[in-house]
């Protein structure tokens, strides 16, 4: 290694995931480990709060230990420590923020607080080596549905988001409701692949709606209600027929407005990001539709889609590199927003 290189150590404890990453001068992945607890908060059918925060306190230590490990690199290496700080679970946070201040601090090595919605949309980086701001951005999760400008690193603007559920919980309560499993989001991608998307017509909400806004609840309700109707009249619905229609309505909306924002903002290149940026018809869909109105599109690989610590310590890096430093102060701020810090 050399010696100018910087090293981040990154950690990741925001929701289910315990996973800590070694990257090399930000953009180099020297290891990426996730521990998922999904087998355990699958028996409740969501995440349980309480839980996820007692596995992440078991977790941490192993995940570290096998960063460093499977990447070659002493603390001693060690330039920064990156950790997501908000938003998230506050418990969840609470244990990768200790875990990461007291590492800091034993090293005597700079503290970086970072936003896991910035995490997400630094994925790109990772993949996309020649990709640098400006652009617009799509970032598409369990907890969040935002469409962002990009003007620089770490400089944003919120130009639309979710008036109610984010786009991953309407898939996760859809399969809920038709008691596929948790999370809903690859499950409905895998049936929606056998079922027909014109089978059902669900409401395209907000579609002719001026701005970038979305609103998931009541093609959500919507859906629960054909559900119950069938059942009232006994007729048998087909999975792969819902799951299909419900995944165009969501895409429909989430593709008309991304292109419509590059094209009245004069941009020319779109990411995606986020669990959501996983689901096939989505990348399919907005490769068409970048290709017909002449748009780059970039998305990450499927493991740096769903959270992981890679992506923490890309905006990490990028953090340190405009001297953001944070104290033994740095608290967990459940409802951070991405243009907030
Ligand atoms: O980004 P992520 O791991 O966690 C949050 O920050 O929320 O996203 C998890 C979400 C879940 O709602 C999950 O159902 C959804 O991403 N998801 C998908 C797919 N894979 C994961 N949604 C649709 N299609 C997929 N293939
Ligand atoms: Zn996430």
């Amino acid at each position: 290694m050399n010696t100018k290189d910087i090293i981040t150590l990154a950690i990741e404890s925001s929701c289910d995931e315990t996973a800590c990453s070694i990257l090399k001068n930000g953009r180099e992945v020297l290891s990426n480990i996730i521990s998922t607890q999904i087998d355990i908060h699958k028996k409740f059918g969501g995440v349980v709060p309480e839980v996820a925060s007692r596995k992440h306190i078991e977790n941490i230590d192993i995940v570290v230990q096998q960063a460093l490990e499977e990447a070659n690199v002493d603390f001693g290496d060690i330039t920064h420590v990156a950790v997501t700080y908000g938003p998230g679970l506050v418990g969840a946070l609470l244990v990768g923020l200790s875990y990461a201040k007291m590492l800091a601090f034993t090293l005597g090595i700079p503290l970086v607080g970072v936003n896991h919605i910035e995490g997400h949309l630094s994925a790109n980086y990772i993949e996309h080596k020649e990709l640098k701001p400006p652009f617009i951005t799509l970032i598409v999760s369990g907890g969040h549905t935002h469409l962002v400008e990009v003007k620089d690193y770490g400089k944003y603007e919120i130009i639309g988001k979710t008036k109610d559920d984010a786009s991953g919980e309407a898939f996760d309560k859809i399969a809920r409701a038709m008691n596929l499993g948790y999370p809903g989001g690859p499950i409905v991608d895998k049936l929606a692949e056998n079922g027909n998307p014109n089978a059902v017509n669900f409401p395209r909400a907000c579609i002719h709606e001026e701005g970038y806004d979305f609103s998931f609840s009541g093609l959500k309700s919507s859906v629960l209600n054909y559900l119950n109707s069938m059942k009232m009249k006994n007729i048998e619905i087909i999975p792969e027929d819902v799951c299909a229609s419900f995944q165009a309505a969501v895409i429909d909306v989430l593709v008309y407005k991304t292109i419509k924002a590059c094209k009245d903002k004069k941009y020319n290149t779109v990411t995606l990001s986020g669990g959501v940026a996983s689901n096939s018809a989505l990348r399919k869909k907005m490769e068409e539709e970048c290709y017909k109105s002449g748009l780059n599109l970039k998305y990450p690989p499927l493991v740096l889609c769903t959270d992981n610590a890679a992506m923490i310590g890309c905006a990490g890096y990028y953090r340190y590199k405009n001297e953001r430093r944070d104290g033994m102060d740095l608290n967990a701020v459940p409802n951070l927003k991405i243009n907030q810090g």
